[in-house]
């Protein structure tokens, strides 16, 4: 029988796809990844089965989640179209990377996922698997079936007795990890209208909290944040503790048309309050520590950073490329950054590093001045005389 290795999330899409790829006669083995989408993976795994899967993998990937995606991607303060900090494409990558690993010890000639045909994660899923192992082949059940509408799906869920309850109550589709929440269709396709409160999961209303600012401050060592408020935290659970303060003061909230790659434009509604916080304070330490020109190239750098994540190009030679520019930036960007969260803003008001490039006595316009104002003058000439005629 041929075998296939299908990247199962529990929800109705890869629940029909376990059942088609049995229709197709395949055995299914589904690999769910755990990138801490808190989901209950007990649930899952009933699920697949009573969907028809044979086996089931289910890998807690949070971590290198977490060291080789989202650092490296804080480090490059990367983000795409100005307010995606690219939770879902980040994560699509490391994914495909086990779901090949996982055919190779199956001995599996076929790999197959629950994207559809119009969205972003089939390239990024598509592209990572053909680096890593372009004779695998690949099925996408969404792109392939029958199915004309979503009311159709269900009903085939139903004939096979795929639970379905869960999928029913939601009217959005729904992308959730530890960097954040994607959330696009339903009620949002309508871009004139405000995104209805239930369209969010983890952050609260800005305009129903707290009428008090809170204060955090955030250390970092060499570009990754160690401690909230003075205490040492294991990166995962950092990320876990400012994803709840965040989410309490309703910070790390947008609203992107987006362009995708296969051409269209979409709305997606995304949340991502640990990864605004971490985002807004590394930056803010970088402006302290980093020299204008490294700082103005890097800002260059992270744009392209962004488009190559987005784009499914993670395991490509201009990806590793630019890592090995940022890491060498990161080496002074130590230190500590206070941050004011405040209905839904949040916004760095104070900041401390031992490399700090700021010079009080440089600056200031007191009378510790030590700034030798008689060198501006010959300075100004020189650097004007390229414009003069
Ligand atoms: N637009 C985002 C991206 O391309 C998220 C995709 C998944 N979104 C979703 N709601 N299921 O990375």
């Amino acid at each position: 029988m041929k075998k296939v290795v299908l990247a199962y999330s529990g929800g109705l899409d890869t629940s029909c796809a376990v059942r088609w790829l049995k229709e197709q006669e395949f055995e299914v083995i589904c690999f769910v990844a755990d990138l801490g989408q808190g989901e209950n993976f007990g649930e899952i795994e009933k699920r697949a089965k009573l969907a028809g899967a044979s086996k089931i993998y289910i890998q807690d990937l949070k971590d290198e989640f977490i060291q080789d995606f989202i650092i490296p991607a804080l480090k490059a303060d990367a983000i795409y179209e100005g307010k995606y900090l690219l939770a879902t494409a980040l994560g699509r990558p490391l994914i495909a990377k086990h779901l090949v690993a996982i055919a190779h010890k199956e001995k599996a000639q076929y790999v197959a996922h629950g994207c559809t045909g119009k969205g972003n994660d089939q390239v990024r899923i598509e592209v990572t698997i053909g680096i890593l192992d372009a004779k695998l082949q690949i099925i996408a059940p969404a792109r392939e079936w029958e199915f004309k509408s979503r009311e159709e799906e269900l009903e085939y869920a139903k004939m096979y007795s795929i639970p379905v309850e869960v999928t029913r109550k939601k009217p959005y589709s729904i992308d959730m990890n530890i960097w954040g929440v994607s959330i696009e269709a339903g009620v949002l396709e309508n871009l004139e209208q405000e995104p209805p409160e239930d369209a969010y999961l983890i952050t609260k209303s800005p305009t129903h909290i707290s009428t008090y600012p809170k204060y955090i401050e955030i250390d970092f060592d060499k570009g990754i944040p160690k401690k909230i408020d003075g205490k040492a935290y294991k990166l995962e659970a950092l990320i876990n503790q400012l994803n709840e303060i965040g989410g309490l003061y309703g910070v790390g909230r947008s609203d992107l048309i987006e362009n995708r790659l296969v051409g269209i434009k979409s709305r997606e509604v995304y949340e991502a309050p640990a990864a605004t916080i971490l985002y807004a304070a590394h930056r803010e330490l970088e402006s302290l520590v980093l020299d204008r020109e490294l700082a103005h190239f890097k800002e260059i750098v992270a744009l392209k950073y962004a488009e190559l994540v987005y784009y499914g190009f993670w395991y490509t030679p201009l990806r590793e490329a630019l890592d090995g520019f940022i890491e060498p930036t990161q080496r002074y960007v130590s230190g500590k950054i206070k941050l004011r969260l405040f209905k839904g803003s949040c916004t760095p008001v104070a900041r401390k590093s031992p490399y700090s490039l700021y010079k009080k006595e440089l600056s200031t316009y007191g009378k510790e001045d030590k700034f030798n104002q008689k060198l501006a003058e010959g300075f100004i000439k020189i650097w004007g005389l390229p414009y003069q005629r």
